[in-house]
């Protein structure tokens, strides 16, 4: 499924995000990079219709948005939250039946979603007590339960120890060469540079650039969207980029 986005603002009283033009091709990952507040998750969340465009228009496949009905949506999108809510007394096989209740449920997939980020024995567990990690790590097999074709997820890796890092990364690599669509917001540049076909960089609000990440994560760009200067580095696995720490 294609994801266009056509002259898109919107705007409150203190931010002014757009006009954003782009267009995502299906079965590729889309980094969105920038500073704290530049416009990372009000993106996400206008193009899972959570918010509303002021002007301008986004489409899945063709139909717009704002024409989809919430269950549409939801058959066409999951949503990983950068906050996570912990609903009092759900527990975490009631997280994943809210996530997929469109597929109908299904034990056996559930059981294969939480064993994928190695929480199949926590079922039964209390949501609300888990940790920040294993929070997180519940609310991205609520997604891959969902199977939505375009999985939205905001800073995926917010909470997670170094290995469960790496485990997202190769969940993401395991779902793009399955054919879904992955939009993301991330702050680790390196991870960006190794998964992100496109990238779309922000800077209050402002697109500074977007494309492939090849041609787009360079340090001009960079520096445009951060207050730090900076350089490269050469690793076994190429060169890397680390800012400036003299700012
Ligand atoms: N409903 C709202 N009312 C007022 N301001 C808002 C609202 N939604 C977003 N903003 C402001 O818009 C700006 C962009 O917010 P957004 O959450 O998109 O940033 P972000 O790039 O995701 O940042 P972070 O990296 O901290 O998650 C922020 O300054 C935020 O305070
Ligand atoms: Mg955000």
């Amino acid at each position: 499924m294609k994801v266009e986005l056509d002259s898109v603002t919107f705007s409150v009283p203190s931010f002014e995000l757009g006009p954003l033009n782009f267009s995502i091709e299906e079965g590729t990952i889309t980094a969105i990079i920038g500073k704290n507040g530049s416009g990372k998750s009000t993106t996400l969340k206008l193009i899972h219709g959570d918010l509303r465009p002021d002007t301008g228009s986004i489409r899945i496949d063709g139909s717009k948005v704002s024409s989809l009905s919430s269950s549409q949506l939801a058959e066409k999108t999951s949503f990983v939250w950068q906050e996570i809510y912990s609903p009092m007394s759900f527990s975490v096989r009631d997280v994943m039946n809210v996530s997929g209740y469109k597929r109908g449920f299904d034990e056996d997939r559930m059981m294969m979603a939480l064993d994928e980020v190695g929480l199949a024995s926590f079922i039964d567990r209390d949501f609300s007590v888990l940790s920040g990690g294993e929070r997180r790590l519940v609310t991205l097999a609520a997604a891959i339960y969902q199977d939505s074709e375009i999985m939205i997820m905001d800073e995926p890796t917010n909470f997670l120890d170094i290995d469960n890092q790496i485990l997202v990364y190769k969940i993401m690599k395991r779902l793009k060469m399955a054919g879904k669509t992955l939009i993301l917001s991330m702050h680790d540049l390196d991870a960006v540079h190794h998964l992100a076909d496109f990238v779309l960089i922000l800077r209050n609000g402002n697109n500074i650039a977007w494309g492939r990440t090849i041609s787009t994560l360079t340090i001009e760009n960079l520096n445009k969207a951060f207050n730090v200067s900076f350089q490269t580095y050469d690793t076994v696995n190429g060169s890397s980029f680390v800012g400036s720490y003299k700012g």
